[in-house]
């Protein structure tokens, strides 16, 4: 069996402490013969920046180019809030994935039965939600130029950022989430701003065609960007896979994550094309979550989103859905025992960070 090689960057904040959960599981799997990692860590965000001066070094891209796999826990705080724009925490981020070019990032919204009661909705609105956001990652208003703050004759200034969206980048983003929806229930919903942007315009005739042509088998809707918001709070379960672009991706996907009960439980997958390397495609796996500045450091953190995704990697980037089932239902069995970090106790006692990642590498390790 073939040994992977894993480049995980834990970052900041919280960061560091779900990475340690995570690779509880990556060790453990290893010693057992189940799937062979071979790991190396390496500094991102603000922690790279104090050490070398800036957020993500070109050693590590390099390193990240040649993983079977790269994880990454969070990026960013108060710390670094004075920092300039090209060497924020967050640029490190914005640098690997364009690097990578993972352009679809997958971001599965799930209502566990024993969360129910932590979500913002009403238990019926979320009981058996399982919704999945594709979104669009390495280009549109994040990444496009001009990106440039300037200022003007009359010393007032003024800030530019560029959304633009081509054929291509829109038709291999449309494709990835057809591909998915085949998958699950056979519904794309497509969230874009066809009213007012041209961008938007595009996103809906490209995903319109993509569509007809390649699965017209699959059901495709267009919904404003905005009433996608007002409906994931009002009657999430409609949706399926919703496709959009990479600002509104962002946004949908913090207000999908408190159906599930907390920011703290959905991992996400930034997926590339092949690369030459490892034969393998790019592959990058976060929790969509940040660094948590206001629990770093106190072993609150919840640790199930970076352990999720993990078990994203082992389905997409390993092949190895049999195992990724288990690590999933090790989460399920879990929180069903009434394991709770703080996030999702509702009141009742929690336990900290890393009690969770030994309840969940417990509960795996009767899987087998
Ligand atoms: P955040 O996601 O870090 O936190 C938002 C809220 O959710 C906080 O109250 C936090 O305590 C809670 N939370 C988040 N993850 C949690 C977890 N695993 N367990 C329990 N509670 C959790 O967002 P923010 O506060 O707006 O941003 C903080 C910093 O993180 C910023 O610098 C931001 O740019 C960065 N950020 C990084 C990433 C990333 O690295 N992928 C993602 C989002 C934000
Ligand atoms: C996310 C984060 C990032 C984003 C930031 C930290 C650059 O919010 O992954 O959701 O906006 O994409
Ligand atoms: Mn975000």
């Amino acid at each position: 069996m073939s040994t992977y090689k894993l480049l995980l960057l834990p970052g900041d904040g919280i960061g560091t402490e779900i990475m340690r959960e995570m690779e509880k599981i990556t060790q453990w799997l290893t010693a057992q013969g189940i799937i062979f990692f071979e790991t190396e860590t390496d500094l991102v965000g603000g922690a790279s920046y104090d050490a070398h001066g800036t957020p993500v070094t070109d050693a590590v891209v390099a390193q990240a180019l040649k993983a079977d796999a790269v994880f990454m826990g969070a990026v960013g705080g108060p710390k670094w809030a004075d920092v300039g724009f090209a060497n924020r925490p967050e640029a490190a981020l914005l640098r690997l994935r364009a690097d990578l070019d993972v352009f679809a990032n997958l971001r599965p919204a799930i209502c566990y039965p024993a969360l129910v009661g932590a979500s913002s909705l009403k238990p019926e609105l979320v009981e058996g939600l399982d919704i999945l956001i594709v979104r669009e990652l390495t280009s549109g208003v994040y990444f496009r130029e001009p990106k440039e703050i300037v200022t003007l004759e009359d010393g007032s200034k003024r800030a530019t950022d560029t959304q633009i969206y081509t054929t291509g980048e829109i038709e291999r983003i449309a494709k990835v989430a057809f591909e998915l929806a085949q998958q699950r229930r056979n519904k794309v919903s497509s969230a874009e701003k066809h009213n007012v942007m041209a961008s938007g315009i595009l996103w809906k005739q490209i995903v319109t065609q993509v569509g007809k042509e390649l699965y017209p088998s699959v059901e495709l809707e267009h919904v404003l960007a905005d009433n996608c918001a007002m409906q994931l709070v009002r009657q999430p379960k409609q949706f399926d896979v919703i496709v959009t672009d990479n600002l509104f991706g962002d946004i949908l996907s913090d207000v999908a994550a408190m159906l599930t009960g907390s920011l703290g439980m959905l991992p996400s997958a930034s997926l590339g094309n092949t690369n030459p390397v490892t034969g393998r495609r790019f592959a990058l796996y976060e929790p969509v979550h940040g660094s948590a500045p206001d629990i770093a450091g106190q072993n609150a953190a919840n640790p199930l989103a970076m352990i999720g995704s993990l078990a994203m990697a082992l389905r997409y980037s390993f092949d190895r859905g049999d195992v990724a089932e288990k690590l999933e239902k090790a989460i399920i069995n879990v929180l069903a025992n009434g394991t709770r970090t703080r996030d999702i106790a509702d009141g009742a006692q929690a336990v900290g960070t890393s009690a969770m990642g030994d309840a969940v590498l417990a509960e795996l390790q009767k899987l087998f």
